[in-house]
């Protein structure tokens, strides 16, 4: 798989959890945190500063874009015949959710966008254990209290942060 985007929430954790299903993992981010993502457990890094992974040599089954930057016209080429283009986004004139539709029709390469997920407690129970035994490591880049809440929606809204951004709710006195 690639992905790119390996540095936002939905990349660092999914980089983390393609690696412990067992796939091999190419991800993509800029130069700064090449060292970080390769922590991650990816087995090879693009820097996008150095290079552009849409016209990398390697196909793919899929190509996670977790960070909205891309298109299925732009990484089709990347993929295996029956690959699968998945983003986090919407994506140009929000074309992933109708190529969604579309291209399974044709067979070969095609896009799937994905459904909100349900917040099961079986799901949330099992992060919290993988979490608690280091399994699983969530990037964390700021945190924030709650009465800074505008403070911590300007800095994500930069796009830049990396990994996640953390409210704490203090408990009331
Ligand atoms: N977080 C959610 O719960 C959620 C839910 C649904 C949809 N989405 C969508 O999913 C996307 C990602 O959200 P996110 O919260 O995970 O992360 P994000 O905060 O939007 O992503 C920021 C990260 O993207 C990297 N980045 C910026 N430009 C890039 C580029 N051209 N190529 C590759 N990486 C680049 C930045 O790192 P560098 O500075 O190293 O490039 C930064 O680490 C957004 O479009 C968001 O709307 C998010």
């Amino acid at each position: 798989m690639l992905v790119n985007g390996a540095t936002g929430a939905i990349g660092s954790a999914a980089v983390q959890l393609l690696k412990r299903l067992g796939a091999v993992v190419t991800a993509v981010c800029d130069t700064e945190h090449v060292e970080l993502v390769r922590g991650l457990g990816a087995d090879r890094v693009i820097d996008y500063r150095a290079e552009d992974f849409t016209k990398d040599e390697e196909t793919y089954d899929v190509v996670l874009d977790a960070v909205g930057k891309s298109s299925f016209g732009r990484c089709k080429r990347l993929l295996k015949p029956s690959g699968i283009y998945l983003s986090s986004d919407l994506g140009p004139l929000s074309q992933n959710p109708i190529l969604a539709l579309i291209t399974p029709v044709f067979g070969g390469k095609k896009v799937v966008f994905p459904i909100p997920p349900k917040y099961r407690q079986e799901r949330v129970r099992q992060f919290k254990e993988m979490i608690e035994s280091g399994e699983f490591k969530p990037v964390i880049d700021r945190r924030y209290r709650l009465d800074q809440i505008v403070e911590a929606y300007r800095y994500v809204e930069t796009g830049q942060k990396i990994g996640n951004v953390v409210i704490s709710i203090e408990p009331a006195i």
